[in-house]
């Protein structure tokens, strides 16, 4: 789906720019992010716990989740933490290692945030659109997340 990156991606520099608190600057991301874009449902952010060997989920917007703790390999986002790259799931019905949130996510894309090639945080979007994501979105997204690596320490977060 076409959507206009430009013009977002300045709101997001500018929120980075402005902003020095992480939970701020993240919190704010996603809520304009979802706004936004229209295929963009579900739109948050998991930590990496290396203590836990696990993600903790951070700020988000959409609907209340469960999963507030994944561990490293399971489900999209564990995959994406394991693998440092992101995952695009056009149709979460034929994922197998797949953790739902909600009957009404139809796919999803993950992209991961590294600090000096660790694994820090990720991004997670859901859509209740099929198979909404091209390489827009990914080049667009993980555009946001390189300039993210900021807010992260490479030893723990
Ligand atoms: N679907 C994800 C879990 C996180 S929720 O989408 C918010 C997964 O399979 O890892």
């Amino acid at each position: 789906m076409n959507f206009e990156t430009d013009k977002i991606l300045e709101e997001i520099f500018e929120i980075i720019s402005i902003n020095k608190d992480r939970e701020t600057v993240l919190e704010q991301i996603s809520r304009l992010l979802k706004e936004k874009v229209f295929h963009y449902d579900w739109v948050g952010f998991y930590l990496m716990d290396k203590m836990k060997s696990g993600l903790v989920l951070g700020p988000y917007t959409g609907a209340h989740t469960d999963h507030t703790f994944i561990s490293v390999g399971k489900g999209v986002c564990g995959q994406v933490a394991q693998n440092k790259t992101t995952m695009v799931v056009q149709d979460v019905t034929k994922m197998e290692n797949y953790l739902s949130c909600s009957i009404n996510v139809q796919s999803e894309i993950v992209v991961p945030v590294l600090k000096d090639g660790e694994f820090v945080a990720e991004l997670d979007i859901d859509s209740h659109s099929p198979a909404p994501f091209t390489e827009n979105d990914t080049i667009f997204l993980e555009k946001i997340c390189k300039e993210l690596a900021v807010f992260f320490n490479s030893i723990a977060n």
